[in-house]
């Protein structure tokens, strides 16, 4: 197949010099944009649009243990400024993954974070054994916004104990140095408390947000939409929460590796998410109407960052924090002090 890169004037002007390089605890990457879990599978139907490994990394579906057909459709609906989806966690099963996916992935050279979703502390302790042995997998993120089927199916990341649970069980039958990225729900009173607790049980960083539980009637039928009710927002209509979100956690822990989401289309919103603390950036949502969005917003990111005068993209995590009146870049070691 022939591969249609991204062309045009987003690509094609020449790029101020920035050193786009980040750090996520022990994971170096040479960009930060990263695919959101779930919104491009593992990463096949983007290749097409640009070089997978032009990006920071792909985040793949979340797997469970055993293949899943996902809920019964509808399973999508177009809400303002965004889309509520109850996909489910449709995939094939740890397995077939392994053998399919990530070999293919790694065939191409992507580098690869491997989201892993489960219904019991258990499947997240089995599913990490797993991966243990498998080379290519660069990082975890642990999504553990799912039903915990053994606690009246009460959301894992909605409390401190079995968020920690989780992420715990994961550490335990992982390799010691493999960076795990706990994936936050923002539908909590305090996120920087289930922060705080994942960091504990063992987690490098976070990313946030997962999306928002929202709800759509249709007022022709007057029924719920979606067949499964319930179902989570993304898309722009979520951007502040997920800012939101970064920053409470940013300023809580001023050191640790935060990869933010949450309805990002533009290099712009991109920076706004680094500069509220994220050390690398997931683009989902985006990827239905522009499949080259990863790509092109990174292109946008490095321009954004030029134009402000920043050398160096660890130099912009964090900056919304430091007092208005400081001065710019007398000391560049300065700017350090949350980038890695
Ligand atoms: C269709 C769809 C499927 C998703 N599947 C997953 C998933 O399997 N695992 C996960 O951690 N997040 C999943 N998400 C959440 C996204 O990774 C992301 O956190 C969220 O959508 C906010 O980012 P966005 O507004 O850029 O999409 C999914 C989102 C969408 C829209």
């Amino acid at each position: 197949m022939t591969r249609a890169l991204i062309k045009g004037p987003v690509a094609d002007a020449a790029l101020p010099e920035v050193d786009m390089s980040t750090s996520l605890g022990g994971l170096a990457l040479p960009a930060p944009i990263l695919t959101a879990s779930g919104c491009a599978a593992s990463g096949r139907e983007l290749d097409q649009f640009f070089d997978l490994t032009s990006i920071g990394a792909i985040v793949t579906k979340s797997i469970m243990l055993n293949p899943r057909s996902g809920r019964a459709t509808p399973r999508m609906a177009e809400t303002p400024s965004g889309m509520l989806n109850s996909i489910g966690l449709q995939g094939p099963g740890i397995d077939r993954f392994i053998e399919h996916d990530l070999a293919w992935l790694e065939e191409r050279g992507a580098r690869v974070i491997v989201s892993i979703a489960g219904g019991t502390v258990d499947e997240y302790g089995k599913l990490a054994a797993r991966l243990r042995t498998v080379r290519s997998v660069a990082a975890i993120e642990v999504n553990i916004s799912c039903p915990n089927v053994e606690d009246r199916g009460q959301v894992f990341a909605c409390r401190a104990g079995s968020a920690s649970d989780v992420v715990h069980a994961v550490r335990r039958h992982s390799d010691p140095r493999m960076p795990l990225f706990a994936k936050l729900s923002p539908d909590v009173t305090d996120i920087v408390e289930i922060t705080d607790a994942v960091v504990r049980a063992g987690a490098t960083g976070v990313s946030v947000i997962n999306t928002v539980l929202g709800m759509v009637i249709d007022t022709d039928t007057m029924r719920p939409h979606l067949a499964g009710v319930t179902g989570g927002l993304s898309g722009p209509a979520i951007r502040p929460v997920a800012v939101r979100c970064i920053w409470q956690i940013r300023q809580a822990f001023p050191s640790l590796p935060i990869i933010g989401m949450g309805g990002v289309r533009s290099g712009k919103d991109a920076l706004e998410f680094v500069l509220a603390g994220a050390n690398a950036v997931s683009v989902g949502t985006a990827v239905f109407h522009d499949p080259s969005a990863p790509s092109r917003i990174q292109i946008e990111l490095q321009r954004a960052l030029g134009a402000r005068g920043f050398r160096r993209f660890a130099d912009a995590v964090g900056f919304a924090h430091r007092p208005a009146d400081l001065p710019r870049e007398e000391d560049p070691d300065e700017f350090d002090f949350i980038s890695e």
